[in-house]
């Protein structure tokens, strides 16, 4: 921590124009600086600095803040460094700015004792005995000495009780090393012992270096079965989904060459970094969340994914794919053989071979047209209209205005849906969109019962959806968040597809969904005839997004302006009357006996 007096002089002996000049060209306007915003795309300048305040403003995209502020999201530095940098831009003694009074921190016992296991771990690996299989092991994989000192890389001996022994005689409590997950509590003796044994460790740093969790994996060949990886849980200064792997190291690199590369697992980054490339990171065993979006977008704006290519693998890149678009990213799909990851590639083809496959990079958007493609969804009216439904959340996604435009054209170039109806589709997704909508829609009393219907089934399947990973996956396979009506459902269940063992909403949701979402997680009640329950709350989501679909065709066919927009339009209603009958075939048949206005009166009943 620096003391908040040497951070008052800093920032009121720093020139703002003069460092947020180095950055941005700015352009002087009465007495305020004007530039284009260096944090969105513009073509007429809406940021804006006034040298009096010391501050700047953007008009356009709202960022607004201190000269620390500005260079910590331009730079992507954390704050203590901001001070440094600017410190050294304002003629401030740098040796003021120490971290001396870093007794403020809370958490500085839990980065002591995390620091001290680093260490241990590290010393274990480079003992000339004990750590001698380990190493083995990894020159076996390509992975030297030099590489693993870089990365702070450990060992964990096959003993119970060696870690803890060693801490407790440096004093570190018991009791933080088990919530540290250094230690475990034993259920047989009373006696804690080493969370991870016979393992590889990874330290796993903060932005600022620090380390605040361990990934370990188990050493190949010692028969001993448990998971391949155990990881830190999650701590006071430890969350999975808001940390990076290899970040601390790639940063710069990805700043300089203004492109990260994603990847599965802590392997892939070391044994790129020892092939060479450096700009590699990868979320923690889980879905790329838009928190470690947001981390890579203080770096760069291009994205590489490198996952698997098997239909898990593509399934985590579509997801990661949106998740970065919302955060104005722009990401491109690397394609690895089958059975490859990034790790395999580089040690039996060299740096060179993934190189080439980097070259061949193609855009998220572009990849899932070809894989849509590939699998015929182009061929018929009614699987392109699924195909639309499919790709539009991506549309969605894409935040950056230029980007968004693309895909548009993209999309309907591609699929043959006009630019205006596609946007129109866009805006209809959006949940804070969604509900205004349909109160001013004017079909009334029968609508508003079969909406509390039709909340009905996804709640229902939501309920099933947060008691195991394998319904969310059941449920991922069989529906989109398209498909659901109420826009609070729909946040739940993408955050849910994120996030599959989630038991609390996360952070960035809304309130009221996060509220909802509380509910959900928390209702206790018993579930029988599980795969039942499912099942039909997924037909009937379905069923009635389908019934949606038709029902807009219908308002539309209703304006059209013109014969041949009337009859595109006719021709898609066909093919989904015909997806809904095959669904659903008593549904459709008293749908159409009672004609098209008074549908559903039994709904509430169903
Ligand atoms: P992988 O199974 O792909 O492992 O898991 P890997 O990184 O390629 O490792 P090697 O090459 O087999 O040694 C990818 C990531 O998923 C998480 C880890 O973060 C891992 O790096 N994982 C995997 C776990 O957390 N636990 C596991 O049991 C397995
Ligand atoms: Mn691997």
């Amino acid at each position: 921590m620096i003391p908040d007096d040497v951070i008052d002089e800093v920032r009121a002996r720093a020139d703002i124009v003069d460092i947020i000049g180095e950055m941005v060209p700015l352009k002087k306007a009465g007495r305020e600086y004007k530039a284009n915003c260096p944090f969105h795309e513009e073509r007429t300048p809406s940021f804006c600095v006034v040298p009096e305040k010391g501050f700047y403003k953007c008009f356009g995209c709202g960022k607004s803040g201190d000269v620390f502020a500005f260079v910590m999201e331009r730079q992507g530095m954390d704050f203590i460094d901001a001070v440094r940098y600017v410190a050294g831009r304002s003629g401030v003694e740098v040796r003021e700015v120490n971290r001396s009074n870093e007794e403020e921190d809370p958490h500085r016992p839990l980065y002591e004792l995390n620091a001290f296991a680093r260490e241990w771990f590290r010393e274990q690996l480079l003992d000339a005995k004990k750590g001698s299989r380990a190493r083995a092991y990894l020159e076996g994989r390509g992975i030297g000495m030099d590489v693993a000192e870089r990365y702070g890389m450990g060992f964990a001996p096959d003993e119970w009780r060696a870690l803890k022994e060693a801490a407790a005689k440096h004093g570190f409590e018991e009791e933080m090393m088990i919530s540290l997950g250094l230690l475990k509590e034993s259920e047989r003796s009373s006696e804690s012992y080493d969370g991870f044994r016979s393992r590889i460790i990874f330290p796993i740093e903060g932005l600022s270096g620090k380390v605040i969790a361990f990934g370990g994996r188990i050493l190949e060949g010692d028969g001993r079965d448990g998971p391949k990886y155990i990881n830190s849980p999650e701590t006071p200064i430890y969350q999975k989904g808001q940390n990076l792997y290899g970040l601390s190291w790639a940063k710069n690199k990805i700043r300089r060459e203004e492109v990260a590369m994603v990847v599965e697992g802590y392997m892939d980054v070391v044994s790129l970094a020892a092939a060479g490339f450096e700009n590699v990171v990868a979320p923690l065993g889980t879905a790329l969340t838009s928190e470690q979006a947001k981390l890579l977008s203080r770096y760069c704006t291009r994205v590489l994914l490198l996952f698997d290519s098997d239909a898990a693998g593509l399934k985590a890149t579509f997801r990661a794919g949106d998740v970065l678009l919302e955060e104005g990213l722009h990401p491109a799909v690397v394609t690895l053989p089958p059975g490859e990851d990034p790790d395999t590639l580089v040690r039996s083809g060299g740096p060179g071979a993934l190189t080439a496959l980097i070259d061949d990079a193609v855009d998220v958007l572009d990849r899932k047209l070809h894989i849509l493609d590939e699998r015929k969804y182009f061929e018929s009216i009614e699987r392109t209209r699924s195909a639309v439904d499919r790709l539009l959340p991506t549309l969605r996604a894409a935040k950056d205005p230029a980007l968004r435009d693309i895909y548009v054209a993209k999309v309907a170039d591609r699929t043959g849906v006009r630019r205006e109806t596609l946007e129109a589709e866009m805006e209809k997704g959006r949940p804070s969109q969604a509900v205004p909508r349909t109160q001013s829609a004017p079909r009334s009393a029968p609508t508003l019962q079969r909406h509390i219907q039709k909340g009905g089934a996804e709640l229902q399947l939501l309920k099933v959806m947060v008691r195991g990973i394998e319904w969310v996956e059941r449920a991922a396979e069989l529906i989109s968040g398209e498909d659901f009506y109420d826009p609070h459902h729909r946040a739940i269940f993408q955050a849910l597809l994120d996030e599959p063992e989630a038991r609390v909403p996360p952070r960035s949701m809304d309130p009221v969904t996060a509220q909802r979402f509380g509910v959900i997680l928390g209702d206790q009640e018993e579930l029988s005839h599980g795969v039942e329950v499912f099942m039909n709350s997924v037909n009937r989501i379905r069923v009635l997004a389908l019934d949606r679909r038709i029902q807009d065709l219908q308002t539309r066919i209703e304006a059209a302006a013109g014969d041949d927009e009337k009859l595109e339009l006719m021709t898609t209603k066909a093919g989904l009357a015909a997806d809904l009958r095959e669904l659903d075939p008593n549904y459709w048949a008293s749908a159409t006996r009672r004609g098209p206005n008074d549908r559903y009166p039994n709904e509430a009943n169903r």
